[in-house]
């Protein structure tokens, strides 16, 4: 896999060992993803390295490598995104005592937080004051510039945020578990969705789509929300009992009150107010799609029924392990369609145009033909 030429790189803080590895990477907002060669780190004491076997497509993949949250988040270039990677354990350092080599394994959104914080303390690390370093576009503490993602053939993350992955899951499969699985486990498990409650799931796409598997999993009764009718079908196969398709106000109108939950996924702007007015008295609205334009929110939609709208972000370690755990023992994977990475442009053209079913993953294996000095393929955008 990698070629471990290894040479020195020096950083401001200390002079690491790297190694090169293959991956894809963007070089600005409208490029498009083309092959590309990055520097790791030769794992340090507390390192895993990982041969990584597929990483999911994510739409906040699109978002940072199109610069979209530039007004929060902005891209750093070349950006090589992906934060929903599987492999295997190749090599471990010296102080590593939770990963074995040969360990099926994952990485999700995080890679490092400072640990010392509250929120560090209490095990929910995506909230650290540190920040958190996120998995791609963080800045890296080890080599300098930031760090890049899991379309690539290998990353060296950590101990602490390697995760353990059942060899009893489809290894594509589990990959969309490490962000879509976790961001919408996390706030149905905070929100203590069960057995009785009415839950809509707004937006079927990657996390859409796991939403559904875990709401009916808790035991809630699920609608989907899509503006896609041909999706219905799939809706109910995923596990809703119900599809209401979110343009035909009639249907909607229909359900006005009666949800205890609703999960919004949505990655575009869109009415939120529509969807506030279908919660109970007391009823909680989850925002985790992150668009680049902001909606607005009517007061009215919030004060009849003391309403509560919230946001979540990924989740914890623990938590995400313990999702893990979960899937592992109720057979739940993402529904996904394994690209080769030379399909990663198509696969965001199609994510925008809502044609996802339901989460594209790179087949890793895919880049050892892949040539850095390849033509770049991506169409130009405004
Ligand atoms: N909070 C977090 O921690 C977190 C983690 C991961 C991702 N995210 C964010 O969550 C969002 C969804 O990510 P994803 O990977 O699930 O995206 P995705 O697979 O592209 O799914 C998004 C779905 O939203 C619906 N949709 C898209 N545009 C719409 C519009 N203009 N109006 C109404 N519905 C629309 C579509 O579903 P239908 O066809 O069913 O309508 C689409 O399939 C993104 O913004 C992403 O950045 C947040
Ligand atoms: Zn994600
Ligand atoms: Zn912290």
């Amino acid at each position: 896999m990698n070629t471990e030429a290894q040479s020195s790189a020096t950083s401001a803080a200390s002079k690491v060992t790297t190694y090169e590895a293959k991956a894809y990477s963007a070089r600005g907002p409208s490029s498009g993803l083309a092959p590309d060669t990055i520097r790791r780190r030769v794992p340090t004491a507390r390192d895993v390295q990982i041969q990584v076997l597929y990483c999911g497509i994510c739409h906040s993949d699109l978002h940072q490598a199109r610069d979209e949250w530039r007004k929060v988040m902005p891209t750093v270039y070349p950006c090589v995104p992906g934060h929903e990677i599987v492999g295997r354990a190749v090599k471990v350092g010296s102080a590593v005592s939770k990963i074995k080599v040969g360990e099926l394994v994952a990485v999700g959104c995080m890679v490092d937080s400072c640990r010392t914080c509250s929120a560090c303390r209490e095990g929910v690390e995506q909230f650290c004051e540190g920040p958190a370093t996120f998995t791609y576009n963080g800045p890296d503490k080890h080599i300098g510039g930031v760090t890049f993602g899991g379309y690539s053939e290998s990353v060296v993350v950590d101990q602490d945020f390697v995760l353990k992955v059942s060899e009893s899951l489809d290894p594509a499969g589990a990959a969309p578990l490490v962000c879509a699985g976790i961001t919408t486990y996390s706030p149905l498990r905070y929100w203590n969705v069960r057995h009785g409650h009415k839950v809509g799931v707004v937006g079927l796409g990657g996390l859409g789509h796991m939403g559904v598997k875990f709401a009916r999993a808790f035991g809630a009764r699920v609608v989907v929300f899509t503006t896609s009718p041909s999706k219905a079908r799939d809706a109910l196969r995923l596990g809703a009992h119900e599809v209401v398709v979110s343009t035909n106000s009639a249907e909607m109108q229909q359900h006005a009150g009666s949800f205890d939950f609703i999960l919004d996924t949505v990655s575009a702007a869109h009415d939120l107010n529509a969807y506030l007015n279908l919660l109970k008295r007391d009823g909680t609205m989850t925002l985790v799609g992150a668009p680049e334009d902001a909606s607005a929110i009517d007061s009215f939609s919030l004060l009849f029924g003391r309403r509560r709208l919230t946001g979540s972000i990924i989740g914890g370690i623990r938590e995400t392990q313990e999702m893990l755990d979960f899937c592992a023992e109720h057979s739940i994977t993402a529904d996904v369609e394994v690209i080769p990475a030379s399909k990663i442009d198509e696969a965001y053209e199609r994510l925008l145009a809502g044609d996802v079913r339901y989460r594209f993953v790179i087949d890793m294996a895919s880049l050892h033909g892949a040539r850095a000095s390849a033509p770049r393929t991506g169409a130009p955008r405004g």
